[in-house]
């Protein structure tokens, strides 16, 4: 299946941001499939994605379609990618996706470019299409049927219409100015009440896939004795402009059509023909008035263009159609979202400035001015953030930290997009310092004093040395040593009258990898009697 579907938009080595790579493939492939090796296509070193964090991101609150195998860099399809379900009629449904790396931070589009499969069926929307057609029609005269629908697109939408053989119809298939097919029956042999009251007709929808699929409705058709019109549109498309979020029940348009009938043959009463469901829960349609409202919340940032199409029926089943083409309108209802990406927390002291610590992504999901955001940090603290690509934000150190001075700090970010009026967001990023040994260990005295009395008890204490160090645990943890301790040159030195006093010298270290050690403190000991300063050692 490798390299099946087609990489359409080759990539420059170090292409940017504004060519996404685009992988064109079929709707309904199985998980697991294989899209394409990306790491190839983007000339990334296979070996480097794992390190490199590698993955698939998507916009806001979108689901992600594909993975990436990290060993051997492959794009896989994650999730069942049903094109109707996606993207209705549209022509093109395109799913973007993001692939992002670390060190450095590097973001790539991926367009996944879903091609639709003969997966439906064309279908009408009911068994049995019911015609009353007056004996008194003429030879030649045209009957509009009610259109089958498919949901897959392009050649694999309808294609063709084909009635079985009869001897008072055929069939006639148009076009109308958006390129749907459409069919008509005309009346070859004119009806006789008398002789026939009703018949019925078999009509079979083909769509243009290989191998073509089909969907058959039967048309029932009843023989009237009078003449009568089929309703008309006063417009064959009617084209609005509606702001998203409009109140419930906001009137959006009204359709109309009139019949030149009289009674009930020119009562006219309006349906939505074949319109996705989830349009039906969000506009109502009043059989009678024509009239289009407001039934459910309509989001631009979930469907910026509704397409509905609308029959009218006369009393005698004559129909018509037209279309309502409603383009929504941005508000500035979403405020910005704040994501940390990546966070590199607890950082060590001695980081130099301008390191990066996170990465801060920002999102909006309005559309031009209301989505653009500016990010920001409104506190004294040695951090900025520094625009990198697209909506990605590095946070980066812009002074020296010290752990003994400011152990953790609590930045707070906002987030303001620019429409009017704006609106904003916050995220509170807790960043700890981490212990670097950087402070030697210092002694509270540098000179001590003690006398040492006769009869001491080996391990009695004689005075006590004390250091400090800021550092964290074993990083200020002191180990204290005598550096001078020639017991023997005591006693040399005692011997002598003036000399009943004994310098020692004692260092301290920390237990650091490397340990940090002190200027050594002096102990001056006044020893009482010659063999009173005989031997010492440190706790
Ligand atoms: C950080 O600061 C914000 C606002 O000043 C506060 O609401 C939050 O509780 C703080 N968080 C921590 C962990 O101190
Ligand atoms: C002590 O400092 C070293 C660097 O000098 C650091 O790697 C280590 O994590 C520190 N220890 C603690 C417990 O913070």
């Amino acid at each position: 299946m490798n390299n099946k579907w087609t990489l359409l938009v080759s990539f420059s080595l170090r292409a940017f941001l504004f060519s996404p790579i685009v992988y064109s493939f079929p709707e309904e492939m199985k998980r697991g499939s294989v899209i394409g090796n990306i790491a190839k296509d983007l000339g990334l070193n296979v070996n480097r994605l794992s390190s490199r964090k590698a993955r698939i991101d998507t916009e806001g609150n979108r689901k992600r379609y594909c993975d990436i195998n990290l060993n051997t860099g492959e794009l896989t399809v994650a999730e069942r990618i049903d094109r109707e379900g996606l993207c209705g009629k549209k022509a093109s449904c395109v799913l973007n996706q993001e692939l992002v790396l670390e060190n450095p931070l590097e973001l790539r589009r991926i367009s996944l470019l879903v091609q639709d499969i003969n997966d439906n069926n064309p279908f009408f929307g009911k068994g049995v299409i019911d015609m009353e057609i007056s004996e008194s029609a003429v030879k030649g005269k045209r009957f509009l049927l009610e259109e089958a629908n498919d949901a897959d697109i392009g050649q694999h939408s309808v294609q063709s219409y084909s009635i079985q053989d009869n001897e008072y119809f055929h069939l006639s298939v148009q076009s109308n100015s958006l390129g749907e097919k459409y069919a008509e029956i005309i009346l070859n042999k004119e009806l006789d009440r008398e002789q026939q009251k009703d018949l019925t007709l078999i009509l079979t929808a083909v769509d243009g896939g290989t191998p073509p699929r089909s969907g058959t409705v039967a048309i029932h058709v009843t023989v009237l004795d009078a003449n009568d019109n089929a309703p008309v549109f006063s417009q064959a498309v009617y084209k609005v402009s509606l702001p998203e979020n409009s109140p419930l029940d906001t009137v959006v348009v009204t359709v109309s059509a009139t019949d030149a009938d009289e009674g009930q043959n020119g009562d006219v009463t309006y349906e939505f023909s074949h319109v996705m469901e989830g349009f039906k829960q969000l506009f109502y349609l009043d059989r009678k008035t024509g009239v289009i409202s407001i039934k459910g919340p309509v989001d631009f940032e979930e469907e910026t263009t509704f397409n509905l199409r609308i029959i009218a029926k006369d009393g005698s089943g004559l129909t018509s159609y037209s279309n309502v083409i409603i383009s929504i309108s941005d508000i500035n209802d979403n405020s910005p979202i704040l994501i940390v990406k990546s966070l590199n927390s607890p950082i060590p002291e001695n980081a130099l400035p301008g390191t990066e610590v996170g990465i801060i992504n920002v999102q909006d999901r309005d559309s031009e001015n209301n989505g653009q955001v500016r990010c920001s940090i409104q506190q004294n603290v040695p951090f900025k953030l520094v625009p990198s690509i697209k909506n990605y934000y590095s946070l980066v150190t812009t002074g020296e930290l010290d752990r003994e001075l400011l152990s953790d700090y609590n930045i707070t970010i906002a987030a303001t997009d620019e429409g009017s009026p704006p609106l904003s967001s916050t995220k509170n990023i807790h960043l700890t310092v981490a212990d670097v040994n950087d402070n030697p260990p210092a002694f509270q005295e540098q000179s001590y004093r003690a006398h040492v009395q006769e009869n001491n008890k080996p391990g009695s204490s004689i005075c006590s040395v004390s250091a400090t160090d800021p550092d964290w645990r074993q990083n200020g943890t002191v180990v204290y040593s005598l550096l001078s301790s020639d017991v023997t040159g005591a006693q040399r030195d005692i011997s002598e009258s003036d000399s009943m006093k004994q310098n020692l010298i004692v260092s301290v270290r920390d237990n650091g990898q490397p340990s940090l050690s002190a200027t050594c403190a002096l102990v001056t000991l006044y020893c009482c009697c010659p063999w009173c300063c005989i031997s010492f050692y440190v706790v």
